[in-house]
């Protein structure tokens, strides 16, 4: 075990120098999923901060729009206690004033008449609070409901395609998008009947995490690691992403959905991506995504004969974390008995272009692992040739590595080979670390605040395109195919079972040790 001696960064002179504050506009927020958990835990929490940090203007309003049956008044208890279990006890004058703007409509997602009553609501609130006709929908229901509801938006000119009219309409599409390529290009046709593209706003919350914002400034903003950014310099690239929960209650959507598709076709290949594409021209979302998509294009497609050699696939069994019993994920409730869905999945992906031909990217995720991490590690090569080994008894300094911890800490760091002082011949691995709470103090914003703030302000940069979605999924959907068409005896047979509370399956471990590597796990 190497123990690295870290040294802090600080901030240089004044802090954030060159800071562009953008703030909302007037404008409704509406919610179709209103009485649903993602509204709840995230929504909710995400637009009060942007309201009580006077990121968007008191011209505002939030509505709320679903099956169940609800007042106004239940709606906003629902909303207080959202509040409360996101930030603890709130002054109740800034929950007081937030609330008055929360309304209620309850409506059938398949009939004209509550989308009636949603427009009349809208008006009136509209005239009441001043948003000038800005509306932005928020689909938050089960992605079956997406394209229903858009339709039934724009049949009944509640959501109007813009045609050089003064006020927006926006809409934020949740992920899942798509279930494969086929259903992925029909409902962005489906949505396109009734909006441009410039109203879709096809979310990934990860690309709302200040740490991934990050990448672009740290690549794009500064000149001494553009120079080493490619195969020339880099061994390979590791992202891993993993949770500690299991599936909770999600069962229904995840027995549909596995590890491929509810992480990797979205926020895995956007970190990819993130790390891997050119420097866009500008930082305007149509060049910003112009070029994830060259780089998700360049990805080499599976050997649908050799999976086993770039794929690797898990499931939770039973295990033990903090004296507690795990259960394993064919006994949660909502799993069949004899499930095959994985809740791990290592990848060895390959990009085919002069930057990066012959540097592995390894990503790695899993639910119900030790801990909660999402960190990406760049690993240099080693030295060409080590100077010191004769004297350090052939020991080989290790490679450079540049770390974006992600999550839970919020982390950029450098690990470098530096003389420790004393024996005039001693090395050892140092940290120089960017500790963002420790620099810059405060909390940071939540992703879904980025992202709706964004969505007001009509940025689509951290937003999917139509082509990238399209594309990942177009990568994703051979192998997708492939095993829903195995044996269940195959697909036993591929799915290698981890204890719960471990990193994941040993097999995770001996794909990467093939090829001389390893994961560098905390
Ligand atoms: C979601 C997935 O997109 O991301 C979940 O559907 C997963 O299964 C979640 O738990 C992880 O997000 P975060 O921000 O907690 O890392």
């Amino acid at each position: 075990m190497i123990n690295h001696w870290t040294f802090r960064c600080k901030a240089v002179s004044e802090l954030i120098p060159y800071c562009e504050i953008v703030t909302g506009v007037p404008c409704g927020y509406v919610i179709c999923g209103a009485s649903g958990d993602l509204t709840h835990r995230k929504l909710i929490p995400a637009v009060f901060s942007l309201f009580r940090a006077k990121k968007i203007p008191e011209q505002f309003f939030v509505v709320g729009f679903a099956r169940s049956v609800m007042a106004d008044s239940d709606f906003r208890q629902r909303v207080i206690d959202s509040l409360q279990q996101a930030y603890g006890e709130i002054a109740k004058t800034e929950i007081e004033n937030f609330v008055m703007r929360c309304f209620y409509v309850v409506g059938s997602y398949d009939q004209d008449d509550g989308y009636r009553k949603l427009n009349e609501k809208l008006e009136e609130l509209g005239r009441r609070f001043g948003t000038e006709g800005n509306l932005v929908f928020h689909i938050a229901t089960p992605p079956s409901l997406y394209a229903t509801i858009v339709s039934f938006l724009g049949k009944n000119g509640v959501v109007k395609r813009h045609q050089n009219e003064k006020a927006f309409h926006r809409v934020i599409v949740e992920k899942p998008f798509g279930q494969d390529l086929k259903s992925a290009v029909n409902l962005n046709k489906d949505l396109l009947k009734y909006l441009a593209d410039e109203q879709i706003y096809r979310i990934d919350h990860y690309l709302g995490k200040e740490t991934v914002q990050n990448i672009l400034m740290f690549r794009f903003a500064n000149q001494i690691f553009e120079p080493a950014w490619n195969r020339h310099y880099i061994d390979h690239v590791q992202i891993t992403v993993a949770e500690q929960l299991g599936v909770e209650h999600r069962a229904g959507y995840f027995e549909q959905a596995g590890l491929l598709r509810d992480m990797f076709q979205n926020h895995m290949l956007q970190l990819a991506a993130l790390v891997g594409m050119e420097p866009p021209v500008d930082a305007s979302a149509e060049s910003v995504r112009d070029e994830k998509v060259k780089f998700m294009k360049s990805i080499r497609s599976f050997d649908l004969e050799h999976l086993e050699t770039q794929l690797i696939r898990g499931q939770y069994s039973g295990g033990e974390a903090s004296g507690k019993n795990l259960t394993a994920y064919r006994e949660e409730e909502g799993v069949a008995a004899t499930s095959c869905i994985e809740t791990y999945f290592a990848m060895k992906l390959f990009v085919d272009n002069w930057r990066w031909k012959d540097v592995p990217f390894y990503l790695q995720a899993g639910k119900r692992l030790k801990q909660k991490l999402s960190r990406i590690a760049v690993i240099f090569k080693k030295v060409p040739h080590s100077m010191f080994a004769r004297n350090l008894k052939d020991l080989d300094p290790s490679p450079n590595v540049l770390f974006f911890e992600i999550q839970p800490r919020q982390r950029t760091s450098l690990h470098f080979q530096a003389k420790v002082p004393g024996a005039k011949m001693c090395l050892a691995p140092l940290k120089m670390e960017l500790d963002y709470r420790d620099v810059f103090g405060t909390k940071m914003d939540e992703d879904y605040s980025t992202l709706i703030l964004d969505c007001m302000l009509g940025d689509q940069t951290l937003y999917w395109r139509r082509d990238g979605v399209e594309t990942s999924w177009k990568l994703l959907t051979p192998v997708l195919k492939k095993w829903e068409a195995e044996s269940q005896e195959e697909k036993e047979r591929m799915l290698e079972r981890y204890a719960g509370g471990s990193w994941g399956p040993a097999a995770g471990n001996r794909f990467i040790e093939k090829d001389g590597r390893h994961w560098i796990v905390p």
